[in-house]
């Protein structure tokens, strides 16, 4: 049987695409990655992409006449490789509402919050600021809401009286990469899916998102 696949959409850096591939590699994710899409050809996901030999699509936004057209370009792109998912993973884009539709319970995200807290960006300052005790990260479906999707998991760390944003998220980002791949893997192995507006885990609505505890394990 095919293994199941992975079209990955990035904008930067690549560190929890590389986790991807990574767990790829090892066998942690019994997955491939076939492509990488981004809207920035220069970036360092698309150059960790070509290091593995995965077939990268980049696409400029100004090249398009609107978000609408640019995002059915590059959605396209990963259609063509038929993906089982699609993982946004530093894509620091919002979506059209369209291939939003197309792809709801084939699509997820992670973002760098415990959400429903702090959709969008600055996420680590928002916590600072606001003097919460813990932070975190969530893997959730994406909707047409911004991060505003179905949670699946998450991860949290206490934070710290001399936490910078910079520390908090040098601290929260191989947590991420380890909630990413487990979560992934849940959906890799049809454990996980979503039926209307709920989670569903082994054919019963989550009842709050799973947790990745330091076994690793999600529950
Ligand atoms: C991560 O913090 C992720 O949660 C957020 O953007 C960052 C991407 O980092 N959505 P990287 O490009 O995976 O290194």
């Amino acid at each position: 049987m095919a293994r199941f696949s992975l079209v990955v959409l990035c904008s930067g850096r690549g560190s929890n695409l590389q986790a991807l591939i990574d767990a790829s590699h090892s066998g942690t994710l019994p997955a491939d990655v076939v492509a990488v899409c981004s809207d920035r050809p220069d970036c360092a996901a698309l150059a960790r992409a070509r290091d593995a030999g995965i077939a990268v699509r980049a696409m400029r936004p100004r090249d398009f006449v609107d978000r609408a057209a640019f995002d059915r370009a590059l959605f396209a792109e990963a259609a063509q490789f038929a993906p089982d998912l699609i993982v946004l993973a530093g894509f620091m884009r919002i979506l059209d509402p369209a291939v939003v539709g197309q792809w709801r319970g084939r699509m997820i995200n992670i973002h760098p919050s415990l959400l429903p807290k702090y959709p969008g960006l600055r996420t680590h300052e928002r916590a600072l600021d606001a003097g919460d005790a813990e932070h975190g990260a969530s893997v959730h479906f994406v909707t047409a809401e911004l991060d505003g999707g179905p949670v699946i998991a998450q991860v949290a760390l206490p934070v710290l009286a001399d936490d910078t944003p910079a520390s908090l998220a040098a601290r929260l980002l191989p947590l991420e990469h380890r909630l990413l791949v487990a979560t992934t893997r849940l959906i890799v192995d049809g454990d996980i899916v979503l039926d209307g507006d709920h989670v569903v885990r082994n054919g019963r609505p989550l009842p709050a998102p799973l947790r990745l505890h330091a076994d690793g394990e999600l529950g």
